[in-house]
């Protein structure tokens, strides 16, 4: 086991200097906004690196997401999916992104269950608008708005180098503190982003373009500690990883 600031790594060897081959990173989720923030983060880190969706390859599974921590939800999905597709690659990382909004006045819900905070009749999973009306409504007359977007980053992955195969995971997480606004401001992003000011612009997630919302959010920094994590496992002998944020 080794430790690095919140990231921690699991590995059943020790790491290759270089792979020897295109490593294939398969974004191990269904959810279209997720990819469409996730992907140009990931895109151009190294010509090694090569980025899927389960879309494009045709395994649009649904994991169920059964554990009671970020951590252990993105790793149950980091896991199902390498298990599923690593024998079509000869290597390939699966990379899983949980994630939590965390509001103070809620001790902290709805944290890992973001997704299901509000109820539903079916209890059927909510949609996007119903959770952010649920959380409005939760709020109505709280003064401390205090909130904060957790991701965790899961990476599975098999990678060769030489006549061994090693395989390793590894998890990063990127926390943004901010606060639950009196309503809804903005029209882009999705989720909770509408109702989350971030303290050091004073916009919403919704007000951000993607781009920019790239620049600082919960899973931009989750993403840039597992890609930095993952340059230093790799080092020393391969390609640097430079591209962390989205370019302008
Ligand atoms: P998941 O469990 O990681 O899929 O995400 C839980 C829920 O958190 C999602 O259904 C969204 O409602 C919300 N969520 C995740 N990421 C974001 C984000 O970047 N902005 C706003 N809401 C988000």
């Amino acid at each position: 086991m080794r430790q690095s600031g919140n990231c921690s790594a699991l590995f059943s060897r020790a790491m290759p200097a270089a792979p020897d081959t295109t490593v294939t990173i398969v974004l191990a989720t269904g959810n279209r906004d997720k990819v469409r923030e996730i992907r140009p983060l990931l895109e151009n880190i190294s010509p090694l690196f090569k980025v899927t969706t389960l879309k494009e390859l045709g395994a649009e599974v649904d994991i169920e997401e059964t554990e009671q921590t970020l951590e252990g939800n993105a790793l149950l999905k980091a896991r199902a999916i390498f298990s599923i597709l690593s024998e079509q690659f000869p290597a390939m990382i699966a990379l899983a992104d949980d994630t939590g909004l965390e509001v103070d006045a809620l001790q902290g819900a709805p944290g890992v269950y973001s997704a299901r905070f509000a109820p539903t009749p079916d209890g059927n999973t909510p949609t996007y608008q119903e959770n952010v009306r649920h959380l409005l409504h939760s709020m109505k007359g709280i003064v401390d708005r205090n909130a904060r977007f957790r991701t965790v980053i899961a990476l599975k992955g098999s990678i060769p180098s030489g006549d061994k195969q090693f395989e390793f995971e590894h998890t990063a997480e990127g926390v943004v503190s901010g606060s639950i606004t009196l309503e809804q401001q903005g029209t882009g992003g999705f989720g909770y982003d509408p109702v989350f000011l971030v303290h050091s612009t004073a916009k919403t997630y919704a007000e951000m373009s993607i781009v920019e919302k790239n620049t600082l959010s919960h899973r931009a920094l989750a993403i840039q500690k597992a890609i930095a994590d993952l340059k230093t496992l790799l080092e020393p002998g391969f390609t640097p990883l430079t591209c962390t944020h989205s370019p302008q």
